[in-house]
């Protein structure tokens, strides 16, 4: 009885594991609720059009779109909000309305390409001589192959777990054992990928000590980038499947079926 209840304990963390992963999968893939609410990172731009603003005499027309089904990507004006997730971006100009960019399977986390594909040519060509040029934020390059690298990690993790949660079901001690081996597989790629999104989020973010490169102005770039939902719910599917290895390497020690 003692093994019954230690491998419904495996499979209720390995089945809450999942259920996480395949919300985070979801998330940003199109604007309905749940996705909405669902990315890995998050860049607010609302602040941005004061920074432009300080680099021109002129006053800034069409800097932001307010058309939330207008396409993206074709310079027809920055949204106030992005969020990206595993398969896409979506852009937002209030909290509900937005527009989301084509599917790709590994979406690459390209801010700056978002942003400045959105800015209407001149205030692009604009935004690339204010920005100091060495920040994480502008470099696309790598921001681009670390997220598509973690992407894969996630991907292989989510389908270690289900292997875990499947295998574990029919009950013997070999099962019991390859539920251990993919539930420590699917950690350790859950982890990889989480711990990649975490340090490109933090170092994105980090805009500390830079100013605009404009002369004689203290004004803040007024981008604000934060980890999104995604990235949390990732680390919760991590920490339920970890604590899952336990209860499935007692059950394929003891287990007497
Ligand atoms: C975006 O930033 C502005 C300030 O720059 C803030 O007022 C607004 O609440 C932020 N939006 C979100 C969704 O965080
Ligand atoms: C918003 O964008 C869509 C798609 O490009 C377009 O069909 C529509 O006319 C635009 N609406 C306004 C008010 O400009
Ligand atoms: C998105 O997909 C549509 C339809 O498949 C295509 O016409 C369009 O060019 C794509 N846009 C981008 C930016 O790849
Ligand atoms: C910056 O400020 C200094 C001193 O106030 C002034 O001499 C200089 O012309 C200013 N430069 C610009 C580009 O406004």
């Amino acid at each position: 009885m003692r093994g019954e209840v230690c491998v419904a304990f495996a499979s209720v963390l390995a089945f809450a594991s999942m259920l996480l992963m395949i919300f985070v999968h979801v998330g940003q893939i199109n604007t309905s609720n749940v996705p909405r609410g669902i990315s890995m990172a998050v860049v607010n731009m609302s602040g941005y059009g004061v920074a432009l603003q300080a680099a021109i005499p002129d006053t800034l027309f069409g800097i932001y779109t307010t058309n939330a089904s207008a396409p993206l990507g074709d310079g027809i004006g920055l949204r106030q909000l992005y969020k990206f997730g595993l398969y896409s971006h979506c852009a937002y100009v209030d909290s509900k309305n937005g527009t989301c960019a084509n599917q790709t399977i590994g979406e690459q986390f390209r801010p700056y390409d978002a942003v400045t594909s959105d800015l209407p040519a001149n205030y692009s060509l604009i935004t690339a001589s204010i920005l100091p040029s060495d920040i994480t934020f502008r470099d696309s390059k790598y921001l681009g192959q670390s997220s598509k690298a973690a992407y894969w990690m996630l991907l292989l993790g989510t389908i270690c777990t289900a292997i875990a949660l499947i295998t574990g079901i029919a009950k013997n001690n070999l099962t019991f054992f390859v539920s251990t081996i993919f539930a420590v597989a699917g950690s350790i790629l859950l982890l990889i990928g989480a711990s990649i999104w975490t340090v490109i989020v933090n170092k994105t973010a980090s805009f500390n000590d830079h100013l605009l490169q404009l002369p004689n102005t203290t004004a803040p770039i007024g981008i604000d980038i934060s980890a999104g939902t995604g990235l949390f719910l990732t680390w919760g599917a991590f920490a339920c499947l970890i604590v899952s290895v336990v209860p499935y390497m007692i059950s394929c020690c003891t287990y007497r079926g």
